[in-house]
């Protein structure tokens, strides 16, 4: 009896730590409605993001306005000499259709304040560059026509709206703390956090459906910000009222509640293992670069090779997540040849090896993990994937898979491999030649 109050006690703390705050009546849903709302998501597995905004012209890094320090004034040349003239979204949407991507991600606004589309409540927007004409309405239509979904980033930090006030990421703050209070008292963020509701539902309301929404970024503290600061509850609120089943990050400050986010996003690295939280496995989307910076960086040398991109994005489902992969347009509204030449590769191992991407996740961990291979499984067509990242001899060895195969192919030719069973295992009867793709795939049927 002492034992189950314990292991009561002990699992009510554990729920109340995952969500500590009532849920408002407005956000109510049960995990059935919310895996509903997923579901799309869950199975399509890899989106693009885009970065763009006029920090692609100075083409060293999209937090340049920070990294350098620069001031409104000179920050304005980049502004002035935006025009995009090359910009057709229907070659990026093919591009990323051809990728085997399913949704995009745009950032309608970046930290420099730079708005993509033709905002009534900002002047610093593309119209009012020598492009002028918008940006968004043409991407979204063009993704669109190739049959990806939609969606937007916005960033919740503004390093041009000048009620945003100064804290330790922005460019132009006063070093001093004195001057800095000085200056800040003369901001008011509740003009700033009106803006960022007037802009949202611009951008949730103008272009039908959105279907992802990246919000980027809480920094709590002292000196930075978080929920308070940009009143992220009534953010909620209003962009579930307006989008009611947009799927949005968890950057807002909000992590301590069950309802302010849907998915966590680790960035720039990899997870050990699928994210959880008191063993509650998380819905989670990385979004990673080709190069380390998001914005275009010409000088950037640290480009992964299709190989690296293709292993990623097969273990990131291979923990049971998404994947979104960043690209950084030109300034001329192109995409340059190092992001062509991966997208490239990675459409030519797409078009052979989707079926071991979509509808996967983590396999049951009754099928154990063979040396130098990632797995990934389709619940519902019962076929378990097996990446093999180094092409072995002759012999695959599957560990104490006896009784669990009924049959095994390569997949980018659908060529049987026939395989025999010693002590338990399965050994598969490899070709000498690795198949010519970039990771070569074995599909199995389950019993
Ligand atoms: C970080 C960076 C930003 C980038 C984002 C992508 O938050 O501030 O530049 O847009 O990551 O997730």
């Amino acid at each position: 009896m002492k034992k189950t109050l314990l292991l009561l006690f002990i699992s009510a703390v554990c729920s109340s730590a995952y969500s500590q705050t009532p849920v408002p009546s407005w956000a109510k849903e049960t995990k059935e409605q919310k895996e509903k709302r997923l579901e799309w998501w869950t199975n399509d597995r890899f989106g693009m993001f885009i970065h763009w905004g006029i920090y692609a012209l100075p083409a060293r890094h999209e937090w340049i306005k920070h990294n350098e320090r620069i001031s409104n004034e000179s920050y304005q040349r980049y502004f002035d000499n935006f025009n995009p003239d090359l910009y057709n979204p229907k070659d990026w949407a093919k591009k990323a259709k051809d990728a085997g991507m399913k949704y995009v991600v745009l950032t309608t606004k970046h930290h420099d304040g730079f708005c993509l589309w033709d905002s009534k409540f900002t002047d610093y927007k593309v119209t009012n560059t020598p492009y002028g004409k918008d940006l968004v309405k043409p991407l979204v239509d063009a993704f669109r026509a190739e049959g990806l979904r939609i969606g937007f980033y916005y960033s919740l930090i503004d390093w041009h709206h000048p009620h945003f006030t100064y804290d330790d990421l922005h460019p132009n703050r006063p070093n001093d703390a004195a001057e800095r209070a000085a200056a800040n008292k003369k901001r008011d963020m509740n003009i700033y956090r009106k803006y960022m509701k007037d802009q949202l539902t611009e951008i949730l309301s103008s272009y039908g459906q959105i279907d992802e929404l990246f919000l980027d970024f809480s920094y709590p503290g002292e000196t930075g910000k978080g929920h308070k600061d940009w009143d992220s509850e009534g953010l909620i609120k209003l962009i579930r009222s307006l989008q009611p089943q947009i799927i949005i990050d968890d950057r807002a400050d909000l992590k301590q509640t069950q309802w302010g986010w849907d998915y966590v996003t680790p960035e720039q690295n990899m997870p050990k293992e699928w994210p959880s939280e008191n063993g509650v496995k998380l819905p989670w989307e990385t979004c990673q670069t080709f190069s380390g910076s998001w914005g275009y960086y010409r000088d950037e040398y640290s480009w992964k090779s299709v190989h690296q991109l293709v292993a990623m994005l097969v273990e990131v489902v291979s923990k049971g997540g998404n994947l979104l992969l960043n690209v950084g347009p030109t300034a001329r509204g192109t995409f340059d040849d190092r992001a062509s030449e991966r997208l490239d590769g990675i459409a030519q191992w797409m078009k052979l090896h989707s079926r071991a991407i979509y509808g996967c996740t983590q396999a049951p961990k009754e099928y154990k993990v063979p040396n130098n291979c990632f797995l990934t499984y389709n619940p519902t067509a019962k076929r378990l994937y097996v990446h093999v990242l180094e092409w072995p001899f002759l012999s695959l060895y599957l560990p104490e898979y006896e009784g669990k195969i009924k049959y095994a192919q390569l997949l980018n030719d659908a060529s049987e491999i026939r395989y025999s069973t010693q002590d338990g295992n399965v050994v598969l009867s490899l070709p000498v030649a690795r198949p010519n793709v970039e990771i070569p795939v074995i599909e199995l049927v389950l019993e």
